[in-house]
């Protein structure tokens, strides 16, 4: 970019800001709601983490963000998962959906609003929606005859399948037939073609236009089926309580509802309808780009202003599903790496509306070529240098040289091409000019020798000089980073003291007058990839070690010794992490005569949620123990190996709970 460009385009963007800060523009970002009906893995946290990117970088830039994310709660799905369980289908989401806001707490996620389904303020208004849409003859009641798949909660004719199987997930359908409620979908057909031919802003990625109108729109929509009978897990039909509202239609109400739209207080809705971007996957763009705005359409409100739909994070080829063993677990990942290595790799690996694969050779090479040599390294030996030769401050001497130039004028650049890439939810091509300019400073240090100047004493002005720009670009590529990588953008300012000046400081070069350096802790340590390699797979099982070795024998016990133990089946009916006692789950468990608690160290195997619903075997007459403030009556069974694997013990089959075990 030619320096006056550069200059005018920098006017232009502190101008922005000014008026962002005086009047603040709204920006409305929205993720799915997630079904809790797994245990979440990376590609789940891929979608919240680049919706929460744009939503810190748009607070950055000086909008008012509303950023939403939520739980899809209702459905036959859910229903079905708690009876398996054998506890309510309410007990069985309030202890994933808890697993969920934790999960997001530590990728930090910085949603302004969680909603659930469940949410009272949202059953409401899904049911004043339903009532509307009936007074008004959008719906109407007949009988639905078709095709239903249950783990996407999708209705298909006979001709949409694929081989008799779902054309979304390829898993089997079941035959309905019920009295039902329908939504005049095919009546807004028309419409919808318009909306996407005419307004391509309003489905990106632009494939996606064609698939909507090649594969649905222009063969023609046939209504939607909202009420289902044969299960009751949903919210009622209020003028027909036999009837739920079919999960969609009360899931993607969710954006309106959770800002308070058909309650007292729609306040939020006022101002933050229509939404600026709801971002999801690309096999659900369907229910946001053709149902979503008929209902909007049916309602008169405002569309969104862009549905994105993005690519899938794949394994191994194919989609991360859990009845496909194929997960990649974010806990896992963050304790590792840390949360901000976690976010990095999510959005510089893949082009974020395309598919990318994930693999753990690819994370740990990025891991060290990109966050510990590339960036850690510029910012410790920086603030080695600064320190050694400096005592720790630097200025601008005004001694410049012709090697200046080009590191400013490509610091200049920067953050202009990295807002344009941004504002595209180009992350990846962002991130890159980042680590352009990174890889810049890096050659700065190269050309400009600070050792050697450090050798003459006439030279010390030069080399503060050229200590200086160095910190400068590092305070510039610091502040660009940070709607990514939350935490590290802190610790480099902290390390070249610099203050905190935020997104569009980055647009000045020269914003911070002088740097007092202070030694931190090591950004990004180097990781030993073959050896990490190894130890992932070991806990994979797949090179877990085949010899195992005789353990040492306990001493002998007699059958009456072993029987003054009693063990029984129970059944945990809930289970909880302890406040500060991260290896410490509280369950409560049912043994049929009575109901007790148990703490037990698992926590760092189980997630609450899996195991509600579980049976398990239970040391019944064991002393109690309080541990962390809380009793425990008995102790779980569990067996561990040698890799660090560890599993409950459970009866094979069904056995009533309380049995003994002998
Ligand atoms: N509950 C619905 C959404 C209702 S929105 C009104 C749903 N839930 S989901 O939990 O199955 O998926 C939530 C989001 O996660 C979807 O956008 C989906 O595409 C995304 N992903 C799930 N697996 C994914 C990958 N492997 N990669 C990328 N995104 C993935 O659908």
């Amino acid at each position: 970019m030619n320096r006056s460009y550069a200059r005018i385009a920098h006017i232009f963007s502190e101008l922005k800001g000014m008026v962002l800060s005086m009047a603040k523009e709204k920006f409305y970002i929205t993720t799915p709601i997630y079904y809790p009906s797994d245990k979440l893995h990376i590609g789940h946290s891929y979608c919240t983490v680049a919706a929460d990117t744009i939503a810190r970088y748009k607070r950055a830039q000086g909008y008012d963000v509303m950023f939403l994310t939520g739980t899809d709660e209702h459905g036959q799905k859910i229903q079905r998962i708690a009876e398996e369980k054998g506890v309510t289908p309410q007990q069985y989401v309030d202890g994933i959906v808890s697993g969920i806001r934790e999960l997001w707490k530590m990728m930090d996620i910085s949603n302004d609003r969680f909603i659930r389904t469940t949410d009272e303020m949202h059953v409401k208004a899904v049911q004043k929606i339903f009532t509307k849409l009936y007074e008004q003859g959008d719906i109407y009641k007949s009988e639905y005859e078709g095709w239903y798949c249950t783990p996407c909660e999708s209705f298909w004719t006979e001709v949409q399948l694929k081989d008799g199987k779902c054309p979304d997930c390829g898993r089997p359908v079941e035959k309905m037939k019920e009295g039902s409620y329908f939504f005049r979908l095919s009546k807004y057909q028309d419409k919808l073609i318009d909306l996407i031919r005419n307004n391509p802003d309003f489905l990106q990625p632009s494939i996606r236009q064609n698939e909507m109108l090649n594969n649905f729109l222009i063969p023609g929509l046939d209504d939607l089926c909202v009420s289902r009978t044969s299960f009751d897990w949903g919210i009622p039909v209020p003028f027909d309580p036999k009837h739920v509202v079919y999960v969609w239609l009360d899931a993607l109400t969710n954006y309106i509802t959770a800002l308070g739209a058909f309650s007292d207080d729609d306040e939020a809705f006022k101002k933050y309808w229509p939404a600026d971007v709801h971002l999801v996957g690309k096999e659900i763009v369907r229910f946001h780009s053709i149902i979503w705005p008929a209902i909007l359409m049916a309602l008169d409100l405002p569309l969104p202003k862009q549905v994105y739909g993005h690519g899938w994070l794949l394994l191994d080829g194919g989609k991360m599903s859990k009845s496909k063993g194929n997960v990649v677990d974010p806990v896992r990942l963050i304790e590792k790496y840390g949360v901000d290595a976690v976010r990095y790799f999510l959005m510089r690996e893949m082009p974020f509306g395309a598919d990318g694969t994930f693999n753990n050779e690819a994370l740990i090479n990025r891991i060290n070529s990109d966050l510990a040599n590339d960036l850690g390294n510029l910012v410790s030996r920086t603030v080695s240098m600064a320190d050694k030769y400096f005592g720790g401050t630097v200025c601008d001497r005004g001694v410049t040289e012709e090697v200046d130039s080009e590191l400013k004028a490509l610091a200049e650049s920067t953050p202009h091409t990295v807002e344009k890439l941004m504002d595209e939810f180009q992350f990846s091509n962002a991130l890159a000019e980042i680590w352009k300019l990174i890889g810049r400073t890096n050659k700065y240090i190269d050309e400009t020798m600070p050792w050697a100047l450090a050798k003459d004493e006439a030279k010390k002005p030069r080399l503060e000089t050229v200590l200086y720009n160095l910190c400068e670009a590092i305070r510039i590529a610091a502040e660009l980073i940070a709607p990514v990588m939350t935490r590290t953008t802190p610790k480099i300012l902290e390390q070249i003291g610099a203050e905190s000046r935020g997104w569009h400081s980055s647009k000045t070069w020269g914003a911070q007058k002088s740097f007092t350096v202070k030694k931190g802790e090591v950004l990004f340590p180097r990781i030993d990839v073959e050896a990490e390699l190894a130890a992932l797979e070991a806990e994979t099982g797949k090179n877990a070690p085949q010899e195992i070795p005789k353990p040492e024998p306990k001493e002998e016990i007699t059958i009456d010794d072993f029987a003054r133990t009693e063990l029984r089946v129970a059944k945990v009916i809930a289970c909880e992490k302890i406040k500060k006692a991260k290896k410490l789950l509280k369950l409560q468990l049912d043994l049929g005569y009575e109901k007790r608690q148990v703490v037990s160290g698992i926590a760092q195997y189980y997630e609450p949620d899996e195991l509600i619903g579980k049976k398990v075997v239970v040391v019944a007459n064991l002393k109690s123990v309080k541990l962390c403030g809380e009793e425990s009556f008995g102790m779980i069974l569990c067996a561990s190996d040698e890799n660090g694997n560890l599993k409950i013990v459970n009866p094979d089959g069904e056995i009533a709970i309380g049995s003994e075990v002998r």
